[in-house]
């Protein structure tokens, strides 16, 4: 009996540390047969979709099984549950014309830590096929059962999800989608402490997200791993389906080649197809990052940045997906991705946009005259754009960057900010539309160095960047009411993930400065009642130190000034060996840590003046990291209803699809329909 137990304990234990560890042989496949989507997936009616199937076989290691042969003979039958009849093949259930190929290739991986330092990968190897661009139509579950080995099976349920509008009574015509990328709560918090005036606690002004009509939120985590990045959070934002870190609108495989991965249709690619609708991507990032580009790129490796520029205009050329040929507006940074010396095939890319008729503008002056009927590029820097504290008040940081996006070596000191790409944008889209069939657009705006900032410990520039988000949202609604179109365009205001940031205290920077010793510094943090009120909607010459911080042209719903004497004493939970003195940085965003021999250790041109915190993290781990945390989703407009209570992440993509009314219940461009 003792024995027994124990041995079973033993395999339980295994059974779940299989499931649950941290390096896995392939997310979503805890069995040797591999079923994409995955056991769970949800579509919208009319998704276009690939299957992927996989029989590993693992040559070694803990699962070593059949010699390492992988079984060539899997086979994959679909039933529709509650249809009447057996379970059909893929092929005759999708009337497919002919099966795929088989398509073999090994990969390796670590089991666990223990296996890496070692170094003694398990070796897998695979028999696939793919079946391409399919859809479900009919409502309703799935269960898409794959036989393997014999008698190994792995069964996976679908759902098709019945809209709950009718798709031809759709209520937006048009959706304007925000994504403050990383933001959190507690960030928009801060951002309102610093930026509107309190007296006697009574708040004198609101964020504009303080004033949205709908309110919920949505839980943010990967399929397969519990903290995501932007690229697969983006994904499930777009398409409705949860993915693995670092992948674009796809299903992660184990084969190498990084566009052969399963592809989901977005909801850009089915608002062209079905309406041809038009679709725009602002962001302050380069416009290849993970978040503009899970618009409408489809990859395993969100890093391609070159063939991601050229499915912005060209489409998935390769795997013949229908995709968005030609966004409608693509504005952000990213000059690199455009210019030969690091574009798709050497190309240059601002030639092969013009040829294809686009406009195109570098700064903000050209910007204001782009014309409003064509399709427009705007690249207005090389790499990430400047950050709203350095555009508008430490304008020094401009200079010396030589990040001109024309490539000729100088500055891009006339960067527009996200609200005058923004509501360039809206003006793009609404006279094309007009002057078009009146279908409407999607467009999809990104702050996207709020994440950045919260990644270097640049607290000050990420609550500078939410700040201009939400002037660019209260600016978007009185622009769309001008435009006479407010009353069918869909606002949806989120985040993709959040940093664990928060606010504990204020501290005197000059007592903090003064102090000899860390601890002493540490004493300069008050919590409580000495937490004190906010430094930052004071003018500097009504305090105790007369500070010497430029004023720029920061208006309201903006701090009066960034480096108080008492400032905000905020963290996040995960960072890298640092030294924090709670100031704006004055050169420029920080960079907290800085590589050595024996990892990422304090920057010494860093905080200098501060006092040292030690990392939480991995010593190979530059900066901080993503957090667990669920974030909140406002939402104005038709359809917006919707969007109060918590949900998961995929549902935003449904609850949007519902308001365009893009489900389709049979294959519209079949000549048999
Ligand atoms: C599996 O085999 C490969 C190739 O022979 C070897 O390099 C690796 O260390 C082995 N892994 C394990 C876990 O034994
Ligand atoms: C598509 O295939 C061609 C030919 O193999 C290759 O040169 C090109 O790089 C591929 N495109 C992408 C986006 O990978
Ligand atoms: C961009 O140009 C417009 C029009 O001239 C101007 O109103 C705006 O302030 C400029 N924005 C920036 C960030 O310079
Ligand atoms: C505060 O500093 C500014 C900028 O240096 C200066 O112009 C102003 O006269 C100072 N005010 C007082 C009250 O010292
Ligand atoms: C505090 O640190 C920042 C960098 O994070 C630096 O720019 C600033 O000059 C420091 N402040 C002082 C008073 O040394
Ligand atoms: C829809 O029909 C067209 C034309 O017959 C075909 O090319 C396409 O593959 C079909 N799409 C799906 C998702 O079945
Ligand atoms: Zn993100």
């Amino acid at each position: 009996m003792p024995s027994l137990l124990r041995i079973s304990v033993a395999l339980v234990a295994a059974a779940l540390g299989s499931q649950a560890q941290t390096f896995q042989r392939l997310g979503t496949c805890p069995t040797l047969g591999c079923v994409f989507p995955p056991d769970q997936a949800d579509f919208l009616p009319g998704q276009v979709f690939d299957i992927r199937l996989e029989v590993h076989a693992p040559v070694n290691g803990s699962e070593a099984f059949n010699n390492g042969v992988p079984d060539e003979k899997f086979a994959l039958t679909i039933q529709r549950v509650g249809e009447h009849g057996k379970a059909r093949t893929v092929k005759e259930f999708l009337g497919l014309k002919a099966e795929p190929a088989l398509e073999k290739w090994t990969f390796s991986y670590f089991e666990d830590l223990f296996a890496q330092d070692a170094k003694t990968p398990t070796v897998v190897n695979v028999a696939s096929k793919a079946y391409r661009q399919v859809a479900l139509y009919t409502p309703g579950e799935y269960t898409a059962t794959l036989n393997f080995f014999g008698n190994q099976k792995t069964i996976a349920t679908w759902t098709v999800r019945e809209p709950p509008t009718n798709p031809k009574k759709h209520k937006a015509k048009n959706v304007l989608f925000f994504i403050g990328d990383g933001m959190t709560i507690s960030m928009q918090t801060a951002a309102r402490l610093i930026a509107h005036k309190s007296i006697n606690g009574k708040y004198q002004s609101l964020l504009q997200l303080d004033q949205m009509d709908n309110l919920g939120h949505q839980m943010t985590h990967s399929i397969d791993s519990f903290i995501t990045d932007s690229a697969n959070s983006a994904t499930a934002l777009n398409t409705g389906h949860k993915s693995t870190v670092n992948a674009l609108n796809v299903y992660v495989d184990s084969s190498p080649d990084p566009f052969d991965d399963p592809k989901v249709e977005t909801l850009a690619e089915m608002f062209r197809r079905v309406r041809n609708g038009l679709i725009g991507i602002v962001t302050t990032a380069f416009v290849a990052d993970a978040t503009p580009a899970a618009v409408v790129a489809h990859t395993r490796n969100r890093d391609l940045a070159a063939p991601i520029v050229d499915m912005f205009l060209h489409g998935e050329t390769n795997y013949s997906w229908p995709g968005v040929k030609g966004v409608d507006v693509l504005f952000g940074g990213g000059a690199e991705n455009f210019l030969p010396t690091g574009s798709f095939q050497g190309k240059n890319y601002y030639d092969e946009f013009k040829k294809a008729g686009y406009g195109v503008a570098f700064d903000n002056k050209s910007l204001q005259t782009l014309d409003n009927k064509k399709r427009a590029l705007g690249i207005f820097s090389i790499s990430n754009m400047a950050k709203w504290v350095d555009r508008q008040v430490l304008k020094k940081n401009l200079f010396g960057l030589k990040n001109s996006p024309t490539g000729d070596g100088t500055d891009a000191v006339d960067q527009p900010g996200l609200k005058e790409m923004t509501l360039k944008a809206i003006d793009i889209l609404h006279a094309r539309s007009k002057a078009d069939k009146n279908q409407g657009w999607y467009l999809m705006s990104e702050a996207a160095s709020i994440d950045k900032m919260m990644h270097v410990l640049d607290y000050h520039r990420a609550l500078g960047e939410l700040l201009e988000l939400d002037d660019t949202v209260r600016a978007s609604i009185e622009h769309l009411k001008k435009l006479g179109i407010y009353d069918d365009t869909l606002i949806v205001v989120t985040a993709d993930h959040g940093h664990g940031f928060d606010v504990f205290g204020g501290v005197d920077t000059q007592y903090l400065h003064a102090a000899s010793s860390d601890r002493q510094k540490r004493s300069a943090i008050g919590v409580y009642a000495n937490s004190g009120l906010s430094g930052y909607t004071v003018a500097p010459d009504s305090s105790p130190k007369n500070n010497t911080v430029v004023i720029g042209a920061q208006g309201a719903n903006f701090p009066v000034q960034w480096d108080p004497r008492f400032a905000l004493a905020a963290g996040v939970v995960a960072f890298p060996d640092h030294r924090e003195n709670y100031t704006t940085a004055q050169n420029g965003p920080r960079l907290p840590a800085v590589n050595s021999a024996d990892g990422f250790v304090p920057n010494p041109t860093d905080a200098q003046d501060g006092f040292a915190l030690s990392g939480t993290i991995p010593t190979n781990q530059a900066q901080g990291v993503h957090s667990l945390t669920d974030v909140a989703v406002y939402a104005n407009g038709p359809g917006s209803e919707a969007f109060r209570g918590v949900y998961s992440a995929i549902d935003i993509f449904f609850k949007m699809a519902d308001a365009l009314g893009l489900a389709t219940f049979s294959n519209t461009t079949s000549s048999h329909h």
